[in-house]
């Protein structure tokens, strides 16, 4: 008896583990906020001020590219012009950002690549290729940011950046004390959730996945715990 209950507390430690490395090593946090943290750091380099990482902000970016998702052209251009009603009327809506908290787009990049690139990469080659994306991302006016990015299944990548000029952590407000409204594909930055890499050539993000794995695992150790005999 005593060896079957130390058989079944081992399982239980190694089924863990085993868990844990897992998600370590399929999840990476959230690169969307990597790529905040990059640009930042190449502001401060030039003596501009930090931009605060707004998730309102973040979602609508998201929102942003998953209107263009059709439009990555053989250039990895994206061409795709959303008209400011499109952000008041589907992008914040469908984020949950509270309307009156709106506030003036400073700025926007927005970038296709065949494939799903590396944070660094991305800002590099896709983001900010050129002195004209560059000199976007250094305007004064800028105080927020928020990334959003998404793949296509079997198809391109895309990653867009908003600045804006709003008073920071009052502006881009997500309902339901800063949650705002779940989103089904793709990340966004200055939120907690970690993106799940699906595939391994990226080009398909899928948090349902994340969250079917985490539901899987907590069944097992519920089991697990039910089942032990002391
Ligand atoms: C990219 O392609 C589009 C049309 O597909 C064209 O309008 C645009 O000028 C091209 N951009 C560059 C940088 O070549
Ligand atoms: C995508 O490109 C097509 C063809 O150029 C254009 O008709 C369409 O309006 C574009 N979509 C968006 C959302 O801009
Ligand atoms: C986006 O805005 C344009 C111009 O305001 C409008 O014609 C179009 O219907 C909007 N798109 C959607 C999906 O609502
Ligand atoms: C900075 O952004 C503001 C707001 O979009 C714009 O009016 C201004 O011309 C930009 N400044 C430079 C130097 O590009
Ligand atoms: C800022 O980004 C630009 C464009 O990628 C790059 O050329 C420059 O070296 C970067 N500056 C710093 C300090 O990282
Ligand atoms: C915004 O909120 C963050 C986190 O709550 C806080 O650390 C920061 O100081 C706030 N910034 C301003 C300008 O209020």
């Amino acid at each position: 008896m005593m060896m079957r209950k130390l058989c079944i507390f081992q399982c239980f430690i190694v089924c863990s583990f085993l868990f844990a490395v897992l998600v370590s090593s399929k999840y990476h946090g959230n690169p969307a906020n990597d790529i905040v943290d990059i640009i930042n750091r190449n502001r401060t380099a030039a003596k501009l001020s930090h931009l605060s990482d707004s998730a309102g902000l973040g979602c609508m970016a998201l929102q942003f590219v998953n209107f263009c998702k059709g439009n990555c052209t053989s250039n990895n251009t994206v061409n795709c012009n959303p008209s400011s009603d499109n952000f008041t009327e589907i992008f914040a809506p469908d984020c949950g950002v509270e309307l009156p908290t709106f506030d003036t787009i400073t700025g926007q990049i927005v970038a296709c690549q065949p494939e799903y690139l590396e944070p660094t990469e991305a800002f590099s080659r896709a983001l900010i290729p050129d002195k004209k994306t560059l000199s976007l991302l250094r305007n004064k006016s800028h105080t927020e940011v928020g990334v959003g990015m998404v793949g296509v299944h079997k198809g391109p990548f895309f990653w867009c950046v908003l600045f804006s000029s709003g008073k920071t952590n009052s502006t881009f407000v997500l309902e339901n004390h800063g949650l705002g409204i779940r989103q089904k594909r793709g990340c966004f930055s200055g939120s907690s959730v970690e993106c799940s890499r699906g595939h391994s050539n990226g080009a398909f993000w899928n948090n349902e996945e994340l969250r079917a794995n985490l539901k899987e695992h907590c069944m097992l150790r519920s089991f697990l715990l039910y089942n032990l005999p002391f």
